[in-house]
């Protein structure tokens, strides 16, 4: 058994540990020195956005007319972005380093990048398993449905590429993609590695919204949530972020139940059934507390009692995949209440940049109810170091991942992969051209509202965040082991209890 001061400091080991990996992901020496250094690293270091109150607001005109059924101003009025709206940049003010999870960019595009390139080939060879084509073509989007998707994934994700679009007039590149919206990554990378017909610049780039842990050839997207989702009310990230950030404020960390939350649907996943039959506080024994998403009920009675904001009433929350990824790690996370993530298979574009051990606290799914019991147990008796992990991971969201650098992470995918096509992306004879007009006109209800309230305004009044380097494979390696060493000090502080 050990004392809880020397429980204490091994996991405040950890934490400093994983300070260190943090700032020492970016290669100081490889980064110009105007910049702030990334995000990642220590407190204190998010370097903000210095807007500059010198460059006027450019408004990004939106109007349905006086019919909000039929559009009025259909995609052939809008004016096609033009070049010189990127003088509105502030001059002179010289942008910061993109966090770390930026770098998964680099990660992403490996294979096609050492290739020499990616060929329109290439690019078709992924339609057996795109639910769309998205060509943007001269600042314009045209889109080639190939068969539907879940709920309103699609059109959220294509909403979401018109925002950018509108916040950085011009500076879109043309580019020729392949979209999955499906759940599961598709295309293993070993299906293709050691065949020699199969030369990596044939390799299919296929766009999702998540992959295996393991090498899954994938080109990682924000997910539709981003923008919201209807089907479920949920609202887009930006106001959702706000109404988070509020309930926190309302009731804060101490005064929260002691116990870890879960709620969902835990028929989506083996994991989650097994999670439901961890003990669920019951004789005072277990330390979660576990609710069942009914989804039709909440249909029925308006989501009035799954409200995300509300849901930060725990002093910890748990993580656990569904089908793959799952939406909900974002609310999760910024709850101020330190995530216990249940180790998962899968990435999304984000989690890449989380630390084991500072953003949130690892479960081994193989011994996962005692592993949260103890979490919870040493949480309470650790406040101070419990609520750091707490505020590391909803910073991470406030900070990090707000929708400034969402936009700024599609922004750089779409450019990186732009410089890699060997062609110029032609727009398909099947495709639709899409503008918000087209998209949010005709809509009503829920995703009207949440295209209204997820629609870009202005135009970005500063560059976007400079995209830092590839991770070399000595930091990779150094970043795995941390990670490990995180994970068995747990495990031996588990077992010593
Ligand atoms: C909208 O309504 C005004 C009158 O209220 C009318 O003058 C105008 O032509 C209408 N515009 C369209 C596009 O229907
Ligand atoms: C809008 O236009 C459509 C199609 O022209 C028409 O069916 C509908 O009644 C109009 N709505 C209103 C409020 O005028
Ligand atoms: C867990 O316990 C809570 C009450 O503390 C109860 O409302 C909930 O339904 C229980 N969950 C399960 C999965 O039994
Ligand atoms: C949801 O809650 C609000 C206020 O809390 C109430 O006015 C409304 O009727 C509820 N809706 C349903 C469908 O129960």
């Amino acid at each position: 058994m050990t004392t809880r001061g020397g429980v204490g400091v091994v996991i405040g080991t950890l934490v400093c540990l994983a300070f260190l990996v943090g700032t020492k992901w970016i290669d100081h020496d490889a980064v110009p020195a105007t910049g702030g250094v990334g995000t990642s690293g220590c407190p204190g270091r998010n370097p903000g956005r210095t807007q500059s109150s010198t460059v006027p607001l450019v408004p990004v005109p939106f109007s349905c007319g006086n019919n909000t059924s039929t559009p009025t101003a259909l995609c052939g009025g809008s004016p096609p972005a033009r070049k010189h709206e990127q003088k509105q940049y502030a001059p002179g003010i010289p942008p910061a380093w993109c966090p770390d999870y930026f770098r998964h960019i680099h990660t992403d595009l490996e294979p096609w990048r050492t290739a020499g390139g990616i060929t329109r080939d290439a690019v078709e060879r992924a339609q057996p398993h795109a639910y769309f084509r998205l060509v943007v073509s001269g600042g314009r989007a045209y889109v080639e449905k190939y068969r539907d998707s879940f709920q309103t994934r699609d059109v959220l994700t294509q909403w979401g590429i018109l925002q950018l679009l509108a916040r950085y007039p011009g500076r879109v590149p043309d580019v020729d993609i392949m979209f999955s919206t499906g759940d599961m990554p598709e295309l293993r990378a070993a299906d293709f590695h050691d065949h020699p017909d199969d030369p990596p610049s044939s390799w299919p780039p296929l766009f999702r919204y998540c992959k295996g842990r393991t090498m899954n050839l994938a080109v990682l997207w924000p997910d539709w949530s981003f923008w919201g989702w209807p089907e479920v009310n949920i609202r887009p990230w930006a106001p959702l972020l706000e109404d988070i950030v509020r309930e926190n404020a309302r009731l804060r960390w101490p005064d929260r139940e002691p116990y870890a939350f879960w709620k969902g649907n835990p028929d989506m996943a083996e994991v989650r059934m097994d999670l439901f039959r961890c003990h669920n506080g019951s004789a005072g024994a277990g330390k979660a507390r576990l609710f069942r998403q009914d989804w039709n009920a909440a249909s029925r009675n308006g989501f009035n009692d799954s409200d995300l904001a509300t849901q930060c009433r725990y002093r910890y929350k748990i993580y656990v995949e569904g089908q793959s990824w799952s939406a909900s790690e974002k609310y999760i996370l910024a709850c101020d209440s330190p995530m216990l993530a249940i180790d998962t298979r899968f990435q999304d574009f984000f989690s890449r940049g989380l630390v084991a051990g500072k953003h949130y606290w690892p479960i081994d799914p193989a011994n996962k109810c005692r592993a949260i019991d103890f979490a919870v147990d040493w949480g309470n008796a650790n406040p101070v170091r419990s609520r750091w992990i707490g505020e590391e991971g909803s910073g991470f969201t406030r900070k990090e991942m707000d929708m400034d650098h969402v936009y700024e992470y599609m922004l750089h995918v779409l450019t990186q992969y732009a410089a890699l096509l060997r062609y110029k992306p032609t727009v398909p004879e099947n495709a639709l051209e899409l503008c918000p007009q087209s998209m949010a006109c005709s809509t009503s209800g829920r995703q009207r509202e949440f295209m209204m309230e997820s629609r870009e305004r202005y135009v970005a009044r500063y560059e976007p965040c400079t995209l830092p380097p590839p991770f070399t494979s000595q930091e990779a390696s150094h970043m795995a082991a941390t990670e490990q060493d995180v994970r068995s000090r747990l495990v031996n502080m588990i077992e010593a209890t």
